[in-house]
């Protein structure tokens, strides 16, 4: 079974992912992770975010077992993806990897921004994972003060609208809704109650409901 869900920064959709995977005995792809390693080492070769050929090497010769995730998840990294992750090299480079992962057995759950439209547009179930703006601000805020880091809530907010804006206005496998995908919206729900609703989804789609 493959599960793809899609959907905006700071949606909760990473969450989702790994415990959806967990409760159905899948694997588990953050795909954001991947064009995040793609940005680091765009920036640590001290090169321009927009130099295609680097970026583009960059994505073909990534090494996920080296990942250091809490190096890649940071505030600098995630908008510096954002804006490698537009050049359609980097994209049709990681291709490969992503369908991979996911048609190893048994199956996997696929987070990230073209999942459902464009990696694996015949996925089992599709969940597209939204939430107000004002919501998503407020969880990532709490999520980095949580974690030690300063931050106002009216900043993360301008990060995650200018984020929300490129993701969705590029050109090369925008963040968009795929037709068939069911809509999650998050905003008045806690992890746990959003856990639950994705469930459904799943077990409904199962069935044939
Ligand atoms: O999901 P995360 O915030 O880690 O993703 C970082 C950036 O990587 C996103 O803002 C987006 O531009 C890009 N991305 C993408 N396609 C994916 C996953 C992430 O373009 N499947």
């Amino acid at each position: 079974m493959i599960i793809a869900i899609d959907g905006p920064a700071a949606s909760g959709k990473g969450t989702l992912g790994k415990r959806l995977a967990a409760h159905f005995g899948l694997r588990h792809l953050d795909t954001g992770l991947i064009y995040r390693a793609v940005a680091k080492a765009v920036l640590d070769a001290g090169e321009p975010l927009g130099d295609v050929a680097c970026a583009a090497r960059a994505a073909r010769t990534l090494d996920p077992s080296q990942f250091d995730e809490t190096a890649l998840k940071s505030h600098k990294v995630g908008e510096a993806a954002s804006v490698v992750s537009a050049i359609p090299e980097v994209r049709a480079a990681l291709l490969d990897f992503q369908r991979d992962f996911g048609r190893t057995p048994p199956g996997a759950v696929l987070d990230g921004r073209d999942i459902g439209t464009v990696i694996f547009p015949d996925a089992d179930v599709k969940i597209f994972v939204t939430a107000a703006p004002g919501a998503r601000a407020r969880r990532r805020t709490l999520e980095l003060q949580a974690a030690g880091a300063s931050v106002q809530e009216a900043d993360v907010l301008a990060d995650i609208l200018r984020r929300d804006e490129r993701d969705t206005g590029r050109a090369a496998a925008p963040l968009k809704r795929a037709e068939d995908a069911h809509l999650l919206d998050t905003t008045h729900l806690d992890i746990d109650a959003a856990f639950r609703a994705a469930i459904d989804i799943v077990e409904a789609v199962r069935a044939g409901r």
